[in-house]
């Protein structure tokens, strides 16, 4: 717990297991507290700047009504009003917001620039999804597997689509918490070979697999996993990625090569029917409604952690 007070949060490669496994029984107490109505306010007097310079519905909205819910303030920062979107340099808002609030929630593009917002800022800084990295979001999924399987553990995970933010936090986390995890993506859309090399190197009782093939990657999952083909900022590619993504749908028959109580999982937003066909996502074995309201819950753990 010591250990997690005033850390900033830009990926999980930066987080031990230990610190993982604390935030999300962190996120399981907060959770319960919010079920039964207990008010709980340990972040009373503090604001949360949040940066947005691409589009959010969960991240925007869970981040706001999670700090309110803590006691604290939250301020939408859209790039679009804020002066970093006429060119005002990363380093000069980061010690100006430093001042002002208690912690910063960015969304962007470039890595290095939640790197850069991070080293110049003498507050809390946490990644809420970059083109490579999207941390918030595995933190509420591990939640999510914990709860619907019990444990973490020996579990495997396939991940099928696009080697993007989602692919990399997932092979991360999944490593990191004894997870297997599988990729399967066309040979030119693979998780960027570093990260594959990090996660790897991660994994200790686990494997970390990259495939071109669909059902080598579902076999024996007990979780199966998707995402967009065309991720925010790829939207002019839409048509080529339908094309590479064609046999990379989540569908019916790629399911049955799955354990039979494989969960399905999606960050959200979805594409009925390009990357998962509808009677999956809306179907039993779907658990994406409770995954995205784990995002509340694994945040608020994290900014009582980092922030408290
Ligand atoms: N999953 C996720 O981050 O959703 P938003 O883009 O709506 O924030
Ligand atoms: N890979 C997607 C995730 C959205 C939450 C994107 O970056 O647009």
């Amino acid at each position: 717990k010591e250990t997690l007070k005033g850390r900033d949060f830009l990926t999980l490669a930066d987080y031990s297991k230990a610190e993982i496994s604390y935030l999300l029984e962190l996120s399981k107490r907060i959770k319960q507290k919010r079920k039964n109505g207990e008010i709980y306010e340990p972040l009373k007097g503090k604001t949360l700047g949040m940066i947005f310079e691409k589009s959010s519905t969960r991240t925007r909205v869970s981040f706001e009504a999670g700090i309110y819910q803590l006691g604290g303030t939250g301020l939408f920062l859209s790039s679009n009003d804020i002066q970093i979107g006429r060119g005002e340099l990363i380093s000069d808002t980061a010690k100006v917001l430093s001042g002002y609030l208690d912690g910063i929630m960015i969304r962007t593009f470039a890595q290095k620039d939640v790197e850069d917002l991070a080293e110049n800022a003498s507050i809390p800084v946490i990644n809420g999804l970059t083109d490579v990295y999207h941390p918030c979001q595995v933190l509420a999924d591990l939640q999510t597997i914990q709860e619907v399987k019990g444990s973490l553990e020996g579990l495997k995970l396939a991940y099928i689509g696009d080697g993007n933010n989602m692919a990399h936090s997932l092979m991360i986390g999944a490593a990191k918490m004894g997870i297997d995890v599988a990729i399967a993506a066309p040979k030119e859309y693979q998780p960027l070979n570093a990260v594959t090399e990090l996660a790897t190197g991660f994994a200790e009782n686990s494997q970390v697999v990259v495939t071109e093939d669909v059902v080598e990657a579902v076999a024996n999952a007990d979780v199966i996993y998707s995402d967009v083909w065309a991720s925010m900022g790829q939207e002019a590619e839409q048509a080529k990625r339908e094309k590479a993504f064609a046999t990379y749908q989540v569908n019916k028959e790629l399911f049955s090569h799955a354990n039979k109580d494989a969960i399905f999982m999606h960050c959200l937003p979805a594409h009925r029917g390009e990357e998962v066909t509808a009677d999956i996502i809306d179907g039993p074995q779907s658990v994406v409604f409770q995954e995205a309201e784990n995002r509340l819950h694994a945040q608020k753990a994290l900014m009582v952690a980092l922030m408290g």
